[in-house]
């Protein structure tokens, strides 16, 4: 992630390539990487494995994957998880955020004392964070 975001930023993403590689097995683990901004990805551990069928495999659960999130080519989906990804504590920050907005509009229960149990489902949703 901090190398694909690194070629974005200081080479526009423009002649280098950048291939993931450790733990690849499945078409998900290659997705995963291509998500992330990589160009091509890599596997030793899995070949030694399972023998070079694996690639096969490989490449149709990527293909079912491209195919259900309708990606035409790699370049549809490579490096489009870059916006999404952040640290842990970013999240809880974000969700502690969220919590006080919700609170600032009174939206769905604020304390355990409003809970009347009926409307179980409705009243269970409005108390999830997100
Ligand atoms: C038995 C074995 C030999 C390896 N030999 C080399 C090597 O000679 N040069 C190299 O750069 N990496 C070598 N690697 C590292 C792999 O290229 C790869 O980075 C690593 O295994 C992580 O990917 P994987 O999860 O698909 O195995 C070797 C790995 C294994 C398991």
């Amino acid at each position: 992630m901090s190398i694909a975001k690194m070629m974005k930023s200081e080479f526009n993403d423009k002649d280098h390539s950048l291939s993931g590689i450790g733990g690849v097995e499945t078409g998900g683990d290659a997705a995963e990487f291509i998500l992330l901004g990589a160009n091509t990805v890599q596997v030793c551990t899995g070949v030694m494995m399972h023998g070079y069928g694996l690639v096969k495999k490989l490449c149709e659960e990527l293909k079912d994957f491209m195919k259900k999130h309708n990606f035409k080519s790699i370049e549809d989906f490579r490096g489009v998880s870059l916006e999404y990804f952040t640290t842990h504590t970013d999240l809880v920050r974000r969700q502690q955020e969220a919590i006080r907005e919700r609170k600032a509009i009174k939206k769905g229960l604020q304390s355990d004392k409003e809970w009347t149990g009926d409307g179980f489902v409705k009243e269970t949703e409005s108390m999830v964070s997100n």
